[in-house]
């Protein structure tokens, strides 16, 4: 790779101030795409779309001639650059892997890493080089449809799958064949659109921006991550697309990041809507200035930087600056040495037996029981099990939003694949419609009911104001439930639906989200014991809407949410708890947490902290040990809780483990109201726990 700094000065040296601009370019990479701007320079980066759907070769492998066939365009140009060519690659690319949402449930990072790499092996053997993942938006809203896409409410869980999300995706070195350019995206405060409406404003505090919604990226920019988006959003009156205090101060003063920001689809010329910006002219500068360095399909830049330059309203020197970094992401992506991608690589490297069972697993990982009575689950003993719902017959249905190369033909269809995993012995009884399904529950012995929301129900621009099952649903959960057969119900979604009373009604919940490619067999093997349910809730679980947002870390208020004690935090109509607590989810064997120990009861730096987890259970299992901290005084009021750590132990029946964690100074410190930050001294709890809301407490001072 040649060396940074006199290579990209010497091209900088030999372009024009157009040929400048035109990396800071991007645009839509469609059969309209003019061919002429790419042979003269005027486009930095083309988002890949399907390519030619026909043709000799698989789709990937078309799409890589595709890509080849552009970059050839774009290196005819006088000074010839190599185009960093993007797509949305979320969840997987050809292999659908579980919604983001999904794999935070996870919690594990080394899965969502290798689910990461996995999709930077198949989407570069289709001719893509620059993801626009890991989406890293903090959201306490499940309203908001973009929920799905994120790792959920957490600081701390959001900041570790931040950083295991770019080594997947970029691995040691982002130049390698396999690897793509992560980005870090959207920068910052998307997540808390008023009203759960996308594209709305936010308001957050400034603490509450650094401690909350920042850590993620502040995590991916350590990891290295080669770019990140700025957000559509208006943050405290400052389009985060013109926010300078977080583009320049934050992102590259505070964090020394060194790659490149990009603007979000179109969001440059929409600061004119935000009242911002005069007009086009005026919205370049703005963003410019800020530090966005390419304009994604807004156009604002080509149509006007070269006259703001000319005219001395935009600085020469801002411009260079963001062509260097542009071009420098480029090169440390090894673009200038391998602009072309390898066609005959997607045979090899697309839907692979190991992609398909990795999308296995990481589906059994993510699913989460919220309710197993009786022990139900795993379904033991019954012979007429009655399956019915509208996700009967799901395929690409399971794929959740954002899984622009996933194929419903590659899916086997839901009944199919339980049809496959059902024991000998087992009789599955499908129905299509509810009056059949009603008609033979009281035959069968047990019932699975597959119900929940469409992938286009979240996702981008995709909100709702009623997080109840979709209309018709819950009377048909009821109907069945009444017939008093044993009902297991599974919910597919992309974000927490509010069940409370469909809970009540039912033996077992299974929160299923949207599985991915192997969502069927996953679902199926946990249904008949062959996998255990390995999810915990990344996100707090409303009763209803009315409560949201609701999020495990809020603050104590003076008169504290708790059984009615008159006037106190709460609703005359509802309890103040939510259905379930961050961090929750059961499994088919059972856990017990004892002794909990800390190195002192004064914290000299750090602090050792831990229990013994016992599997009093009858099964193999895998817990997920979470640690949690309340600061009892502070400057300013600190939540009732915060996740500082977590490890997974995997028990054999009867095993008992000692699980230990470091606490260090520094994970307690936040930000002050005079934008300082620090911890200070006094008493906190300390929660070795299963969740948000239970756990072995011990205490210690600084
Ligand atoms: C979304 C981004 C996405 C981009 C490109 C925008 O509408 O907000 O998340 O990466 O489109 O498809």
């Amino acid at each position: 790779m040649p060396s940074s700094t006199t290579f990209i000065e010497d091209l900088l040296a030999q372009m024009t101030l157009e040929e400048k601009i035109g990396q800071l370019n991007q645009m839509n990479g469609g059969p309209d795409l003019d061919p002429d701007l790419l042979r003269m320079g005027q486009v930095g980066s083309v988002i890949l779309d399907a390519g030619p759907s026909d043709g000799p070769g698989s789709s990937e492998a078309r799409r890589a001639e595709w890509a080849n066939h552009l970059q050839r365009l774009a290196l005819q140009a006088r000074v010839p650059i190599p185009l960093l060519l993007a797509r949305d690659v979320i969840h997987g690319f050809r292999t659908v892997f579980p919604i983001p949402l999904a794999q935070a449930a996870a919690f594990d990072p080394e899965l969502s890493r290798a689910a990461a790499e996995m999709a930077a092996r198949e989407a570069t053997a289709a001719g893509i080089k620059w993801t626009f993942a890991p989406m890293l938006d903090i959201a306490r809203d499940p309203r908001w449809g973009r929920i799905a896409e994120g790792n959920g409410e957490d600081p701390v869980l959001g900041a570790r799958l931040a950083a295991a999300l770019v080594h997947g995706f970029q691995g040691p070195d982002m130049s390698g064949p396999e690897r793509l350019v992560a980005c870090a995206k959207h920068f910052a405060g998307y997540g808390a659109a008023e009203g759960g409406r996308d594209y709305e404003n936010a308001e957050i505090s400034e603490p509450t921006l650094r401690d909350v919604y920042l850590p993620p990226f502040e995590s991916a920019v350590r990891a290295g991550v080669g770019t990140v988006m700025c957000a559509f959003v208006d943050l405290n009156g400052i389009p985060a697309t013109a926010n300078r205090h977080l583009l320049t101060d934050i992102l590259r003063g505070e964090w020394h990041f060194e790659g490149f920001v990009v603007s979000d689809w179109t969001s440059i010329p929409e600061l004119v809507y935000h009242g911002v910006a005069e007009d086009e002219a005026h919205a370049a500068y703005l963003a410019l200035h800020a530090g966005v360095d390419m304009d994604m399909a807004g156009m604002a830049y080509l149509n006007t930087l070269a006259r703001s330059v000319r005219e001395g309203r935009v600085p020469m020197e801002e411009v260079d600056a963001a062509v260097r970094r542009v071009l420098e992401v480029k090169r440390r992506a090894g673009l200038f040495e391998r602009p072309f991608a390898d066609p005959s690589r997607a045979a090899r490297d697309v839907l692979t037996p190991e992609a398909r069972q990795l999308a296995r697993r990481f589906a059994c990982q993510s699913m989460v029981l919220l309710k197993n009575e009786g022990n139900l689950l795993p379904l033991q003993g019954f012979r007429r099990i009655l399956v019915a719902g509208p996700f009967l017959h799901a395929r690409d249905e399971l794929f959740g939003t954002w899984a622009l190369d996933g194929r419903a033909e590659d899916v086997l269809p839901l009944d199919e694949a339980l049809r496959q995993v059902a024991p000998e012995g087992v009789e599955l009884w499908f129905a299509d419609w509810a009056d059949l399904a009603l008609r033979r529950a009281n035959e069968a012995d047990a019932v699975v009911l597959l119900m929940g929301e469409h992938p286009t129900r979240s996702g981008e621009n995709s909100n709702v104001s009623d997080l109840g099952l979709p209309p018709g649903q819950p009377e048909f959960i009821a109907a069945v439930a009444a017939l008093g057969r044993p009902t297991v119900l599974v919910v597919f979604a992309g974000r927490p639906l509010a069940i409370a009373r469909e809970v009540a009604q039912v033996q077992a919940v299974l929160y299923a989200w949207h599985p991915g490619i192997e969502g069927g067999a996953a679902l199926g093997e946990i249904l008949f014991g062959q996998a255990s349910p390995g999810g915990r809730l990344p996100v707090t679980f409303p009763r209803a809407t009315g409560q949201v947002p609701i999020y495990y870390n809020h603050k104590n208020s003076g008169r504290p949410l708790g059984p009615d004690r008159g006037f106190q935090s709460r609703y005359v109509d509802l309890p103040s708890s939510p259905l379930f607590p961050f961090g929750y989810g059961l499994t088919y064997t059972a856990f017990e947490y004892a002794n909990l120990r800390l190195s002192g009861e004064v914290m000299r730096g750090r602090l050792e902290i831990s229990a013994d987890i016992t599997n009093v259970g009858d099964r193999f299992g895998r817990e997920v040990v979470q640690l949690y901290i309340r600061d009892r005084v502070g400057s300013l009021t600190r939540p009732v809780r915060e996740l500082k750590d977590f490890q997974a132990v995997e028990l054999r029946p009867g095993e008992t483990r000692r699980v230990t964690f470091i606490l260090r100074e520094e994970q307690l410190a936040f930000t002050r109201a005079d934008g300082t930050r620090g911890v200070e001294p006094g008493t906190f709890y300390v929660w070795v726990a299963s969740d948000s809301q239970r756990g072995l407490r011990g205490e210690f001072r600084i």
